[in-house]
C-alpha cells in the first residue's frame, strides 16, 4: 500500500513537471525510437502512377494521359470511373497486408490525393478512393500493421509530378494561399477521422515531397504549412485535447541539417521527418557502379542517426537504375540507356527492370546487397518503408517480386551480408 501510495506520487510529480515544462509526450500506437519501422508503401493504389501501373494508361489508347488529372480529363468520365472502381477493388486487397504482415513488416504508408476529399470546379480528378483508405485501414488493423496516411498530392501539385495527381512545369500549390487552405482543410478532416484509432493510423504524414528545391519562397510555405499540420494533426477534437498522432513532415528535398532544431522536444512532441532517398535520379547516379551505389547508401548512415527527430525513410528501392518503363514519366525514356533527354548511354536496360525471370543470379545477388546496405544504414535512423509493394512490370523495385526472387529475406532482420557497410 505505502509503495502504491510512494509511486502514484510520483506518477503525479512527473505529469505535473512535464505539465510545467509544456512537456506532454505523447502516447504513440508504436515506440518510435525504440522499435524500428519497417515498412512498404502501398503505392499506385489510391494514386496512379503511369510506372507502376502501366496497363491502365496504354489501354487508354491515348498517350496525352500522362496521369490522374489527365486520366479524368480525356476520356469518358464512365470509362475512367469503371477503370479506376476496377483498380481499386484488386490493386490492394486484405490478402496483400496479409502477406506484408507475414513478411515481418510493421508499417505501411498509404499514398493518397486531395480528391478523395474535395474536387474544385475545373478540377477533372474523380472521387471514391476515400473508403478504400478507410478498408485499409481495417486491414492493417485485422493484421497488427500501422498506417500512414500521407496526402500525396495537394491542389495545384506541391511538386508537378505525375505521382502528385497532375505533371505540369511548375508547381502551383505553394504559389496560391487557396490552394494551401484547401489542404489544410484535408488534413484536418483526416487527422479527425482517424483521432480515436492512432493505434493503427499511428502516423499523418500531410504532404508528399514538396518542391523544396524550387527556392526559398516555396521553403516558406512549407515551414508555415508544417506549423498548421502541427495543430491540425494534434488538436482535432476541438479543444485542448492532444491526439496520440505522429506528424511526418518530409524534409522538401533539403538535406536534414537544414531541418535541424525544427518542431522539436521538449516544446512539440511526436514529429518525426521523412526522408527520401533514390540513386537514379541523376547522371552521375545512374552512372555508379554497384559497389559505388551501395557505399553511398552506407553513406547516408550518419545523418539519418545524429538528427534530432525520429527519422524515417519513407521511400527508398534496391532498384539502381531508372530503366522502369515510365519511371521518368509516360513517354519519356532512361538516363540509364541514354533514352532520356540530355543523357548520356550507361549500359543497356535489358534484364534489370520488367520480369525477374529475366534477372541474371549476380544482378539478383546485388540488389540483396543494395537491399541489406539500405536497411543497415536506415536503421541506424529510425527505419525504412520501401518504395513499393507491387507494380505491374518493374520486379527491380517490389517488395513483392523480391521476396518471391530470394533478394529481399522473409524477415527483413535476416540478413546475409551483415557487415557490408563496414
Ligand atoms: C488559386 O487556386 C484556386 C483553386 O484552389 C483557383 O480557383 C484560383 O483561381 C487560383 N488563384 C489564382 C490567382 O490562380
Amino acid at each position: 500500500m505505502l509503495r502504491r501510495v510512494a509511486s502514484l506520487s510520483l506518477l503525479t510529480l512527473g505529469l505535473l513537471s512535464q505539465f510545467v515544462v509544456g512537456d506532454n509526450p505523447i502516447n504513440a500506437g508504436f515506440p518510435y525510437g525504440s522499435q524500428k519501422v519497417r515498412g512498404v508503401n502501398l503505392g499506385g493504389w489510391l494514386v496512379l502512377e503511369p510506372w507502376i501501373t502501366p496497363s491502365l494508361f496504354d489501354n487508354t489508347g491515348n498517350a496525352n494521359i500522362v496521369d490522374e488529372w489527365t486520366f479524368g480529363q480525356l476520356q469518358n468520365r464512365n470509362t475512367a470511373l469503371n477503370t479506376l472502381t476496377q483498380h481499386w477493388n484488386t490493386w490492394i486487397t486484405e490478402a496483400d497486408l496479409a502477406a506484408i504482415a507475414a513478411a515481418g513488416l510493421n508499417h505501411v504508408r498509404i499514398p493518397i490525393g486531395y480528391w478523395a476529399f474535395e474536387v474544385g470546379p475545373g478540377e477533372p480528378y474523380i472521387s471514391g478512393q476515400l473508403p478504400y483508405l478507410q478498408k485499409a485501414v481495417t486491414w492493417a488493423g485485422n493484421h497488427g500493421l500501422k498506417v500512414i496516411v500521407d496526402l500525396h498530392g495537394a491542389p495545384g501539385s506541391q511538386n508537378g509530378f505525375d505521382n502528385s495527381g497532375h505533371r505540369i512545369s511548375f508547381p502551383q500549390w505553394h504559389s496560391n494561399s487557396t490552394n494551401v487552405a484547401r489542404t489544410d482543410a484535408i488534413i484536418k478532416t483526416i487527422a479527425s477521422m482517424f483521432a480515436t484509432n492512432t493505434n493503427v493510423v499511428s502516423i499523418i504524414a500531410p504532404l508528399n515531397e514538396p518542391a523544396g528545391y524550387d527556392g526559398a519562397d516555396v521553403l516558406a510555405v512549407v515551414r508555415q504549412y508544417w506549423y498548421d499540420s502541427y495543430g491540425n494533426i494534434r488538436f482535432p477534437f476541438g479543444s485542448s485535447e492532444q491526439s496520440n498522432t505522429v506528424v511526418l513532415l518530409h524534409d522538401a528535398f533539403q538535406p536534414l541539417s537544414y531541418w535541424n532544431g525544427f518542431q522539436t522536444p521538449p516544446g512539440w512532441q511526436g514529429v518525426a521527418i521523412d526522408t527520401h532517398i533514390y540513386q537514379m535520379f541523376s547522371q552521375d547516379e545512374v552512372s555508379r557502379t554497384n559497389q559505388e551505389h551501395i557505399s553511398a547508401a552506407c553513406a547516408t548512415a550518419s545523418s539519418l542517426s545524429s538528427f534530432d527527430l525520429w527519422t524515417i525513410v519513407g521511400e527508398w528501392t534496391p532498384a539502381a537504375t531508372d530503366c522502369a518503363k515510365y519511371l521518368n514519366g509516360l513517354g519519356v525514356g532512361a538516363r540509364y540507356d541514354g533514352s532520356y533527354p540530355g543523357s548520356t548511354f550507361v549500359g543497356s536496360c535489358t534484364g534489370i527492370t520488367g520480369s525477374a525471370s529475366s534477372f541474371s543470379s549476380s544482378y539478383k545477388t546485388f540488389l540483396r546487397q543494395y537491399w541489406e546496405a539500405q536497411v543497415i544504414s536506415y536503421e541506424k535512423g529510425d527505419g525504412w518503408i520501401q518504395w513499393t509493394w507491387k507494380a505491374e512490370n518493374a520486379d527491380d523495385w517490389t517488395y513483392q517480386a523480391g521476396l518471391s526472387g530470394g533478394w529481399i529475406p522473409q524477415d527483413p532482420t535476416d540478413l546475409m551480408y551483415p557487415t557490408i557497410c563496414g
